[in-house]
Formats: structure tokens, C-alpha cells, sequence
């Protein structure tokens, strides 16, 4: 079973998608680590930000297997992902890479921007998490000072406003619910009623695809 969770930043999508992989005994793919992985290694050889040869260098050249989670996981390296993510060079890149995750034959469960429409068009269950801008940056917001980053919430908020708008309006893959994925705003729910709510989602998908018995 494929599972493709969408959506945007802080929307609970990462949390909902490692529940359900952990629920189904599922391999997981946080796609979204792929391009910090490269925005990352572009603050770090000081590249300007426009510069899309170096990141097509950078991505195609990306160790998948030694991407660092904690230092991707800033708000510097969040906001220079999605400069890099928009070059279609460097989603070129990193196409492969995510078909072949989600080709393993047990299934696998990736989250990210274009699972359902570019990565996983076939997925078995697609849904689509969002939640108000304001709700995603107070959480977002806990989750950087939790981690010691010095950000004024209006900040965060300014950052995720800026982020939907370049993810929603860029020309490659853009941020878009799939026709046929599931929408779950997670505005008022907490994050084991948001699992709850997908898992339900999930359940009636394969219940809609079992054959039934006579
Ligand atoms: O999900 P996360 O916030 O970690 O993603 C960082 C950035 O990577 C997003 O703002 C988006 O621009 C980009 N991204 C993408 N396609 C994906 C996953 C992430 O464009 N499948």
C-alpha cells in the first residue's frame, strides 16, 4: 500500500504520515528532508540563493542516507528549501530517488508537496493535510523555541505566509491537493485526533478497494 500525505508547512502532515507508517509497519519518507538536505549544503558552501547550477550540483549529488534531521530542521534551512525546491532542476534530481522509495515492495508512506500529483500519481490512499496559516506558525513557532531558536511568532508567521505562497505558485509541481486525495484540516484537532481522523480515512480507502466477499 502506497500512502501519499500532502500539504503545507506545520500542517501536522509529517506527524500524521510517521504515525500511519508506524500503524502499517510501512518504510517512511520525508520528502521535505531531501530539499533542506540540499538548501543546507547551499548555506553551508555560502552559495547565493539563486544560484540553481550549483543546487542541481548539490542535489545530484545529495547522500540520502546521511541526511542530518536536527540541523535541516531550522528556519534558515526551511526558507532556503523552498527557493531550491522551485528550480526544476533540482526536483529533477531528486525524482528518482523518491519513485524508488515508494517502489519497495511492501508499499511506503512518503509526506511532502507533490506525492499525490508528481511522486506517487497511483498512491492507494492520498490525503491532503492543511490547517489555518495562523495555527501552522504558533506551531511551528513551539517547535523552534523548543529547539532554542531565537523567532518572533509574527516572524514564523511571515516565513510560512512567504513559504505557501512560492510552494503554491511555482511552475514545477506545485502545492496543489490531488482531485482524488482526502482534505483533513487539522486547525482544531490535536495531533492523536488528527492521526485518528487519517487513519480513518486511510481504513476506508482499503475497505473501498477490498472485494467484497460472498
Ligand atoms: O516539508 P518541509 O517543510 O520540510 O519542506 C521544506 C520545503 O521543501 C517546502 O517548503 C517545499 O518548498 C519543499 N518541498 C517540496 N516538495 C516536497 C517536499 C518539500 O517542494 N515533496
Amino acid at each position: 500500500m502506497i500512502i501519499a500525505v500532502d500539504g503545507p508547512a506545520a500542517s501536522g502532515k509529517g506527524t500524521i504520515a510517521r504515525r500511519l507508517a508506524a500503524h502499517f509497519a510501512l518504510p517512511y519518507l520525508d520528502t521535505g528532508l531531501l530539499y533542506r538536505g540540499v538548501a543546507h549544503a547551499m548555506l553551508q558552501h555560502g552559495h547565493d540563493a539563486g544560484d540553481a547550477a550549483q543546487a542541481f550540483a548539490l542535489a545530484r549529488g545529495l547522500d540520502v542516507e546521511a541526511l542530518d534531521d536536527e540541523a535541516l530542521r531550522t528556519a534558515q534551512v526551511g526558507a532556503m528549501a523552498s527557493v531550491v525546491a522551485a528550480m526544476p532542476d533540482v526536483r529533477a534530481a531528486l525524482l528518482e530517488v523518491q519513485k524508488a522509495f515508494a517502489a519497495k515492495p511492501q508499499g511506503a508512506v512518503l509526506d511532502g508537496r507533490d506525492i499525490g500529483t508528481v511522486i506517487c500519481p497511483h498512491a492507494d490512499v492520498k490525503l491532503f493535510v492543511t490547517a489555518s496559516s495562523e495555527v501552522r506558525a504558533r506551531r511551528r513557532f513551539l517547535e523552534l523555541q523548543k529547539r532554542g531558536e531565537a523567532i518572533e511568532e509574527s516572524q514564523v508567521l511571515a516565513d510560512i505566509q512567504l513559504r505557501d505562497e512560492r510552494d503554491q505558485s511555482r511552475a514545477a509541481a506545485p502545492l496543489v491537493q490531488a482531485p482524488d486525495a482526502v482534505l483533513l484540516d487539522t486547525s482544531n484537532l490535536d495531533i492523536e485526533n488528527a492521526f485518528r481522523a487519517a487513519l480513518a480515512e486511510v481504513e476506508r480507502a482499503v475497505l473501498a478497494r477490498t472485494p467484497k466477499s460472498r
